[in-house]
């Protein structure tokens, strides 16, 4: 048995949803640790295309109990709305389970998000509007309503007086926008709670049950390392710990139950949002890489910013999280190119440095040193072992993989399940996998 953390090692949306789906084949539990409908994951089954924001990858299997943890906060409009597409795509949804510790965003919570963004001008981070940030923030002073509170009415009106008075405080006074009404809130979050209710759990308790079967356990990540609120690009970040370490708060275990920690990166960088970006591209490269990796978020549809690999971030990823191996995805992306290069140190104030530095003032002044790598200029997509990648897609694999001293367990080639390379079974195989060894 062996459980599982898998996480995004760059800005997010690395392909981590594929991924998880293809480890969720071999665990009982998947669990969601942090994060909100901010995150977007698409899947491809056969023909269908699935995009999810809150509930697991691993739903797509009948026999996973799919968690969504105590550290994630949960939209209940949106978790119904992803309930009833995927019973309308025949997906059997009995084994979804959500954490009734799991604080929710509130209607509050939302508005506070977009009139936040909207009064900070030039400085706005680029959040995804969702209400992520607000909902936190009321769960850390205090003031926040969790899932448990959605099933009893005297509770959640006890729950929502301090907040709501607060929050419309704020809306009215500071953001100058319309307040809204208790009575209707209550009624609606009450009817959310009816029809969430038969899914609601006690999620450590199950994890804890699990664990004593010998389960394998999945902890499935949501955004990326550097979007982390204590160890990324802050205040350009979400407001949870995607990293590794956020598996053991969001779902209640310690680190000595956590056997390997999988990285999923992309074969180049990309980010949405604001804030620094090293080796962000413009021009033809950049459209390229959009295009032909579909570059739009999943969640808001905005054009995500598309850059070379930064080897800097990935080492940093390496650390932070623990990485036992990578995956690397969309390397088909690359096939055209006639050359590919990875930032592999940065220079800053006239210095070359190795490191990701901590303060973001630093961080926005560091400019890449590149190292520049031959490409392949042929199709990847159909190749089903390391044996049919071109050589110089290997020696790019290589590269990676030494320069972030992590090897490389798995590689995807396109969004399709079939479309992935598995060097090594990164669940059951040994610690370290064959390519970068
Ligand atoms: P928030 O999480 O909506 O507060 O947004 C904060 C920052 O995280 C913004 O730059 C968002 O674009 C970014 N972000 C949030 N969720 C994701 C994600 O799933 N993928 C990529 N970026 C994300």
């Amino acid at each position: 048995m062996a459980n599982v953390v898998v996480i995004g090692a760059q800005w997010g949306d690395e392909g981590k949803g594929k991924i998880t789906d293809l480890l969720s084949r071999s665990a009982d539990v998947v669990v969601r640790y942090q994060g909100g409908v901010n995150a977007g994951h698409t899947i491809v089954v056969e023909d269908k295309v699935l995009k999810l924001h809150l509930i697991p990858s691993g739903i797509l299997y009948p026999d996973t109990i799919c968690l969504i943890g105590s550290g994630t906060v949960v939209d209940p409009k949106v978790m119904l709305e992803e309930i009833s597409m995927l019973k309308e795509n025949n997906i059997d949804i009995s084994g979804l389970k959500l954490a009734s510790t799991a604080h929710v965003t509130m209607p509050y919570h939302r508005l506070i998000d977009m009139a936040m963004e909207e009064r900070r001008g030039a400085k706005k981070i680029g959040t995804t509007g969702r209400g992520i940030g607000p909902t936190y923030a009321d769960k850390a002073q205090r003031s926040g309503i969790r899932v448990i509170d959605l099933l009893d009415e005297t509770k959640l009106r006890e729950s929502i007086d301090i907040p709501l008075k607060e929050n419309n405080a704020l809306l009215k006074k500071i953001y100058g926008r319309e307040t809204l009404d208790k009575e209707l809130i209550i009624k609606e979050y009450l009817g959310f709670g009816k029809l969430l209710e038969p899914h609601v759990v006690d999620c450590t308790r199950i994890i804890h049950q699990a664990s004593r079967r010998k389960n394998n356990i999945l902890f499935e990540g949501a955004q990326g390392t550097l979007l982390d609120l204590d160890h990324g690009t802050y205040p350009f970040v979400t407001s949870s710990n995607p990293v590794s370490g956020g598996a053991c708060i969001g779902a209640g275990v310690g680190p000595t139950l956590i056997d390997r920690v999988i990285g999923v990166a992309k074969a180049y960088t990309t980010r949405v949002g604001e804030g620094p970006f090293p080796t962000e591209l413009s021009g033809k490269i950049n459209d390229q890489l959009c295009d032909k990796g579909g570059e739009y978020g999943t969640t808001t549809g905005r054009r995500r910013r598309c850059g070379w690999f930064d080897g800097v971030i990935g080492k940093y990823a390496v650390e932070v999280n623990g990485l036992d191996c990578l995956a690397i995805t969309k390397l088909d992306v690359l096939d055209e190119l006639e050359e590919i290069k990875v930032c592999t140190s940065y220079e800053l104030n006239g210095k070359k440095i190795d490191y990701f530095p901590s303060s973001s003032e630093d961080f926005s002044k560091c400019k890449p040193i590149f190292e520049t790598l031959p490409g392949w200029k042929s199709s990847t997509a159909n190749c089903k072992n390391l044996d049919d990648l071109p050589e110089a897609a290997m020696s790019y694999l290589r590269f990676l993989a030494e320069l972030m001293e992590v090897p490389i367990a798995i590689v995807s080639l396109g969004a399709n399940r079939e479309q992935t390379i598995v060097v090594e079974d990164p669940i059951h195989g040994p610690k370290r996998a064959l390519l970068g060894s």
